[in-house]
């Protein structure tokens, strides 16, 4: 369908404007002559989604305006939701509650008793969220035991007679996953209008409410690039399901009545390294190279991961200096500003001293 067609459909669904849209499409020409120049290495566009704008950026912006939409027509007056101690989702909840007046529970699972008020966790408290703290039980798939405590929360806020709404982790729900295909076209109207028909659009995946989002995105606009999820945690048959059930709802919300049945849902698996929050080698060298050519601000859960294929592909040939690639930056800088990550970098970099 045209851009305008899928554009009308979002029209349709209740929406909050709380992204600062569009996002700036940036070429990263440093990067660039960093990885070689233009005899080695592709064009890289930058998809600046870390300047969103809500709650310090990212991703999750896009998810939260039809979420927080869906919410406030359902006249909740609470939301709740779910994510690691460190998740930039439950962070931008919180902001996004904030600016629609509502309440906001979270419910993060740690594998710290008592984890420093730092990062993501300082922001949710400072937007004025109810953080619930739960052991993790899985590192590699980054999730606890929380469904019983979240349905405690929303019953007790029932009881006193409020109406909680409830967004899954990583507010990858069909309403979540339209932020991406909105994304898409915003994606497609930029990439239009520089003339540019890129290969590969590279992504971070966790929760799988991005890949649903753009993976429908792109099947209903008929998108020429490829997707090029990269995974950060394990689990991928069941996620693969997940994006693929969340996609086609997201269709059928949209009344487009087509299937996604033909559309390509995949993750890279080889950059996840030990799990879930875990960095690696190459994902604390991709940090501080985008960090020192074009002042990117990377995470170690998500983008960096991301970023490390990108250059790993640049290097093994696999891109070529006729391609052209975007990188989606989904955000995740409050998380870089915490003291694990900043150990992590710090022995990467050999400094004596943080
Ligand atoms: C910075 C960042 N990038 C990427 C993702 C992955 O998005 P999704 O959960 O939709 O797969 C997240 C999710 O929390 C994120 O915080």
């Amino acid at each position: 369908m045209t851009l305008d067609a899928l554009a009308h459909l979002l029209a349709a669904r209740a929406r909050v404007r709380l992204a600062t849209l569009p996002t700036p499409l940036d070429d990263a020409a440093r990067l660039r002559d960093a990885l070689g120049g233009r005899t080695r290495c592709p064009r890289i566009l930058v998809k600046r989604d870390d300047l969103t704008g809500l709650g310090l950026g990212g991703n999750k912006a896009r998810k939260l305006e039809f979420l927080m939409g869906a919410a406030l027509a359902e006249r909740a007056t609470t939301v709740i939701t779910t994510g690691a101690v460190q998740s930039n989702h439950a962070r931008m909840t919180a902001a996004a509650a904030s600016r629609c007046g509502l309440g906001c529970d979270l419910v993060l699972t740690t594998t710290a008793p008592s984890p420093p008020l730092e990062g993501n966790l300082l922001l949710d408290h400072l937007f004025g969220a109810r953080v619930h703290l739960v052991p993790a039980v899985d590192p590699m798939l980054a999730v606890g035991h929380d469904e019983a405590i979240v349905a405690g929360i929303a019953d007790a806020h029932r009881v006193q007679g409020g109406r909680p709404y409830v967004i899954p982790v990583g507010g990858s729900s069909a309403t979540g996953a339209l932020g991406y295909v909105a994304g898409t076209l915003e994606l497609a109207g930029q990439l239009d209008a520089l003339g540019v028909v890129p290969r590969r659009v590279y992504y971070a995946s966790g929760s799988r409410g991005t890949q649903a989002g753009l993976t429908l995105g792109a099947h209903l606009v008929d998108a020429p690039y490829e997707l090029y999820g990269v995974a950060v945690s394990g689990g991928e048959p069941e996620k693969i399901e997940r994006a693929r059930r969340a996609a086609a709802d997201a269709a059928d919300l949209l009344g487009d009545g087509s299937s996604v049945s033909g559309a390509r849902f995949f993750t890279d698996q080889g950059f996840i390294g030990d799990g879930y929050g875990l960095p690696t080698a190459a994902c604390v060298e991709a940090l501080r190279l985008v960090a020192r050519t074009e002042a990117l601000v990377l995470d170690l859960t998500y983008t960096a991961k991301a970023m490390a294929a990108l250059v790993a592909h640049v290097g093994s040939g696999e891109l070529t200096p006729d391609d052209t690639v975007v990188f989606l930056h989904t955000g995740g800088a409050p998380a870089t500003l915490t003291t694990p990550a900043a150990a992590a970098l710090a022995a990467g970099a050999g400094w004596q001293k943080l």
